[in-house]
């Protein structure tokens, strides 16, 4: 059978390394995989689940399938579009609104994150936001799903109202169910200054990050004033216990190297950090910078970026729409035609 690859990354702020390294560099390498289709969105709906922004979401989204293509996805291969543009998402998330009990999204650990202490304050989006979630992967009958490991959670909650839906109403197997793919060695990026708290884009300190639009002078700050600790590299996984700092610069240099976690160890375990700090940055400086350029190049011509993104639009309505025809059909819903 077919693969048929989905996954996405909200237009807020900027993207960051933990962005490229948990899940932008895996799309990059399943588009040249056989018989695997892959559909990336820019899940600008999703983005609107803390308030809107009417002022910068539009260049957020260009800004987003700009580093998509910057960092290796091609628009030939892979469909590049924004969420909004297929209204199908929202059709299909209702429908599986109405089969999701409140008990599964109570579960949900990143709405009780990001709601904060007042839950009473949060939108309904924000609770709803994994069943939108499901319906991005449903709609287009997706099988894998290649996310940071945050989001695995969430594409549980997405198989379950997969088999609900199945076993319920439709009474086959008309999902495929969906399964997560978290891969490679940076499946959970840590800040710089807190190797306990995820790395990510809305943490309020722009040093606990390093993004995609920074130059080579911030990435070589910021490496050279991330938190370790006062011993030396460690030299193997039994010395990261204590560790979270260490653990995560090592895994950081060896995701854009390529390389497994003990064979950065073989090569810097004993040394000082600083000595590992200036040859991770050079490294970074090196992965990260073309992509940097590259990105400001696309963000350039707006024309084209729009032109890619509305020729994707129409590839992705055109397997969506008759999937919501048919989901539409097994609920029975009147239709015109
Ligand atoms: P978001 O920025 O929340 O839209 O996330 C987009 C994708 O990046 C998802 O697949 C996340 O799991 C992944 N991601 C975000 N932050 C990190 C991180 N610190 N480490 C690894 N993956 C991440
Ligand atoms: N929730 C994901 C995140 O914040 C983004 C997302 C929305 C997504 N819809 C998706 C990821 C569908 C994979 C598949 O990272």
């Amino acid at each position: 059978m077919k693969k048929r690859i989905f996954s996405g990354m909200q237009p807020t702020n900027r993207l960051q390394l933990g962005n490229y390294l948990g899940a932008l560099k895996n799309w990059v390498k399943l588009q040249d995989e056989p018989d695997t289709e892959c559909i990336y969105c820019v899940v600008d709906l999703h983005a609107n689940t803390t308030g809107y922004t009417p002022d910068t979401l539009k260049q957020s989204t260009r800004e987003v399938a700009a580093a998509y293509i910057a960092a290796g996805l091609d628009p030939k291969k892979s469909i590049i579009f924004a969420q909004s543009s297929v209204p199908a998402h929202a059709q299909l998330g209702w429908m599986l609104g109405c089969i999701t009990p409140l008990g599964w999204l109570n579960r949900m650990t990143q709405f009780k994150d990001k709601a904060g202490k007042d839950k009473e304050k949060a939108s309904a989006g924000l609770y709803t936001y994994p069943v939108l979630m499901a319906a991005d992967v449903l709609l287009y009958h997706g099988t894998h799903v290649p996310v940071g490991d945050d989001q695995k959670q969430h594409v549980e909650l997405m198989r379950d109202i997969a088999i609900s839906f199945n076993q319920h109403i439709a009474k086959r197997d008309f999902f495929p169910l969906p399964e997560p793919l978290i891969m490679g060695e940076a499946t959970r990026v840590m800040s710089l200054r807190d190797g306990t708290a995820k790395m990510s884009k809305s943490a309020e300190s722009d040093m606990s990050r390093i993004n995609l639009t920074d130059d080579a002078d911030a990435i070589a700050n910021k490496i050279k004033k991330a938190k370790t600790d006062a011993g030396v590299v460690p030299a193997n996984e039994a010395e990261f216990e204590g560790r979270p700092e260490a653990r995560n610069l090592i895994t950081i240099y060896a995701a854009l190297a390529d390389m497994s976690k003990q064979q950065v160890m073989n090569e810097f375990g004993g040394q000082q950090f600083s000595a590992f700090k200036n040859a991770l940055s050079d490294l970074t400086v090196a992965k990260m910078g073309p992509i940097t350029s590259r990105m400001r190049e696309l963000m350039g011509d707006v024309a084209e970026l729009d032109r890619i993104l509305a020729d994707s639009s129409d590839r992705a309505n055109a397997i969506a729409e008759p999937i919501l025809k048919q989901t539409k059909d097994i609920l029975g819903f009147w239709s015109p035609r």
